[in-house]
């Protein structure tokens, strides 16, 4: 939550992106005259019939082509800059969606690496970067990716628990990505997050029913006399028996003290949840008991969850839509039926790859990801994914794949799709 001093001034890392727009020179146009860019090569490839363009014909079009001359990896990440920042400068003159409780537009969370004495940040972290989709009221969102990609980062700056370096945050149709603390507390009981860890997310000193009142006495849910009645209320919503009101949080396992997190969470009627891996802590056996108590409190109240895990069957079982993150961006979105029977990103199909099929006629095809996740600091140009890519083409390495609409609802990010906006 510090971080929110981190991003002020001219140090704002929105600065910095448009330094480095300046710094990436365009080249002049002697240099680039009579090539032919990645993007030009890939259009004149044949499409196969899966939609898919022929790597082999872009890759022999690229590299063997006589008049191609090699890519300009400066020339290109500038021209990628500049359209992202046209791009969002579009979008933000444009209305919110009615029909979304949450819209996100090209979201970013950087964190400041590096300074000079002066106080000059010369690396960030983009550990979000660029980050749109929009979540109606009543579903929910399962962001998967590998550790490291941003998913956590992304839920707290949804729920402004850090302050946004770019992009827009609708809820409720209001942006609400440049609210000060003082305009966010109103909206704070409206958005709660439960955390991955129940062990070091409750006050060791504080009773259960101390714990669960707190915020309803703060955010004023219900008049004084009726919090204790209304706690009850609420820890029977979660399965917890009314005993428990006078218990500490060490005295119950970890399940207990999940649901103990959830009711707390619950008790100032929030509209949207980001659950940041709410039972990867979990032993598995109580992980279906929590997931289950969550779809049932969703019915009940018609709650919106964002629903960040690393495990995809459980992202399956509890999700409406489905973000697919890696490296800070998300590379695949769209719905659950969607994503699953068709996963077009290389990425999204690795990771469902490992999902262990129960049926033991089915045969597994695993995709396995070579190399190591890079480093969000210093990403790899062109498709991020590139370096562990299975389908990786030449014109992967130096150009940035567009976020493009293939199905309605489903985005991905990836050479092997036209790139042309429909
Ligand atoms: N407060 C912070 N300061 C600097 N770097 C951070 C901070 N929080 C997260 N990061 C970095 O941002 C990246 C994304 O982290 P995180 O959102 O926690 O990933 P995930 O939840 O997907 O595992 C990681 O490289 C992590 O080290
Ligand atoms: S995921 Fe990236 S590297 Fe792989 S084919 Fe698509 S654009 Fe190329
Ligand atoms: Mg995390």
């Amino acid at each position: 939550m510090n971080d929110e001093e981190k991003f002020t001034g001219s140090e704002t890392p929105e600065g910095a992106a448009a330094e480095q727009t300046d710094v990436c020179p365009e080249a002049p146009e002697t240099e680039n005259e009579g090539t032919v860019s990645g993007t030009e090569a890939q259009k004149t490839a044949e499409s196969s019939e899966s939609g898919e363009v022929d790597i082999a014909a872009v890759n022999a079009q690229c590299l063997a082509s006589g008049d191609f001359t090699g890519f300009d990896d400066a020339y290109e990440a500038a021209l990628e800059q500049r359209a992202r920042d046209e791009k969002a400068a579009a979008d933000r003159a444009s209305p919110a969606d009615p029909d979304a409780l949450l819209e996100v537009r090209h979201l970013k969370m950087y964190f400041p690496l590096k300074k000079t004495l002066g106080g000059k940040v010369t690396l960030w972290l983009r550990a979000v970067d660029d980050v749109s989709f929009k979540l109606k009221a009543g579903e929910t969102l399962g962001i998967v990716g590998e550790s490291g990609c941003g998913k956590t980062t992304m839920g707290r700056a949804v729920l402004k628990l850090y302050k946004p370096t770019g992009g827009q945050i609708f809820f409720e149709g209001k942006d609400i990505a440049k609210y000060k603390p003082s305009e966010m507390r109103p909206l704070r009981t409206k958005m709660q997050i439960i955390f991955q860890d129940p062990y070091s997310s409750l006050p060791p000193r504080s009773t259960v029913g101390g714990i669960l009142s707190e915020p309803v006495k703060v955010h004023k849910i219900v008049e004084k006399e009726k919090i204790k009645d209304y706690v009850l209320d609420v820890m029977e919503q979660c399965g917890l028996r009314d005993y428990y009101f006078e218990r500490y949080p060490h005295e119950f396992s970890g399940g207990q003290r999940q649901r103990i997190c959830i009711a707390r969470a619950l008790s100032v009627n929030p509209q949207l949840v980001v659950c940041d891996e709410p039972v990867s802590a979990l032993d598995v056996s109580i992980q279906a008991q929590i997931i289950n108590l969550l779809r049932r409190l969703q019915e009940q109240r018609g709650l919106t969850y964002m629903f960040i895990s690393h495990d995809l069957s459980v992202v399956k079982h509890i999700s409406d839509r489905i973000g697919v993150m890696y490296l800070g961006s998300m590379v695949e979105f769209g719905d659950k039926k969607s994503i699953f029977s068709h996963p077009m990103h290389p990425y999204t199909q690795a990771l469902f790859s490992a999902v262990p099929n129960p049926n033991p006629d089915v045969k597994m095809d695993r995709i396995v990801l070579k190399g190591d996740i890079p480093s969000p600091a210093n990403p790899p140009k062109g498709c991020k994914f590139h370096t562990r890519c299975h389908k990786c083409m030449e014109i992967c390495k130096h150009i940035a794949p567009k976020y493009l609409e293939y199905e309605p609802g489903h985005f991905v990010a990836c050479h092997l799709y036209p790139q042309e906006e429909a």
